[in-house]
């Protein structure tokens, strides 16, 4: 599926790619040496320039354009344990820019990184072949559904910070718990605000690098955790 033909108004970004090549630069994610990402050095006027082109406002913010800690921490754990995800279909949820499921394919699994955000699909993707792999993009609000009906079905579930909002947080980890019933499901923590509490088993922890814009602080702890089934 192509993160392109699924972009909500063509018409008025008709140049997804080449927005993000304008916009960022490549950079490497701190933890993760090996890999180059089309990243932002600031979220401000790369916001406020996503909303002009588009001439939407209250927009959520570019999240695609960062290596979020979380992204960062998992990945770093695909690339030094290649056997847990090789061979195996990983989906990344909130996917952002696409690193953990960049890693994933880099590891030899075969990739899937999902966003709501089109912008973010289209940045996984380019960030992607940029590294020399190839993943797959689907730009859906798949939390709640039963992915087990879909052709999305994947051995293993990957997120990366993505419980920064308590709704969000809630409808996430309450399908995470269902979905690992019958797979795995690793989640990447950086300690937000609505971060699981029970029914997780941590597995690995990193310090990451932040940029002091996004964060407010040089740095971040990820714990790395086993979503059990509920
Ligand atoms: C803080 S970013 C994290 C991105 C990436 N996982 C990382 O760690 O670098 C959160 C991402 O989740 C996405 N997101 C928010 N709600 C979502 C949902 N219901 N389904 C899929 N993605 C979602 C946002 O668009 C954003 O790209």
């Amino acid at each position: 599926m192509s993160g392109e033909s699924l972009f909500p108004e063509p018409s008025a970004f008709l140049d997804a790619e080449g927005f993000i090549r304008a916009h960022t630069r490549l950079q490497v994610p701190p933890l993760v040496p090996e890999m180059r990402l089309f990243l932002a050095d600031e979220l401000t006027p790369l916001w406020q320039a996503t909303e002009d082109t588009l001439g939407k406002k209250g927009l959520e913010p570019p999240f695609w354009a960062f290596a979020w800690p979380g992204s960062q921490g998992m990945a770093r754990w695909i690339l030094d344990n290649p056997q847990e995800v090789a061979g195996k279909r990983v989906l990344d949820i909130g996917a952002g820019g696409g690193l953990a499921a960049i890693a994933a394919a880099r590891a030899g699994a075969r990739a899937i990184a999902n966003d709501v955000d089109p912008m973010a699909i289209v940045a996984a993707r380019l960030n992607a072949a940029e590294n020399g792999v190839t993943i797959e993009g689907v730009c859906a609000d798949l939390l709640d559904t039963t992915l087990l009906d879909t052709d999305l079905d994947a051995e293993f579930v990957i997120v990366g910070d993505l419980c920064y909002e308590r709704a969000l947080s809630e409808r996430l980890l309450a399908w995470l718990h269902r979905l690992a019933r019958t797979r795995r499901v690793l989640m990447a923590e950086p300690g937000r605000a609505f971060a699981p509490r029970a029914g997780v088993r941590p597995v690995g922890t990193y310090v990451v690098p932040t940029l002091f814009d996004l964060e407010n602080r040089t740095e971040r702890t990820v714990v790395l955790l086993e979503i059990e089934a509920g």
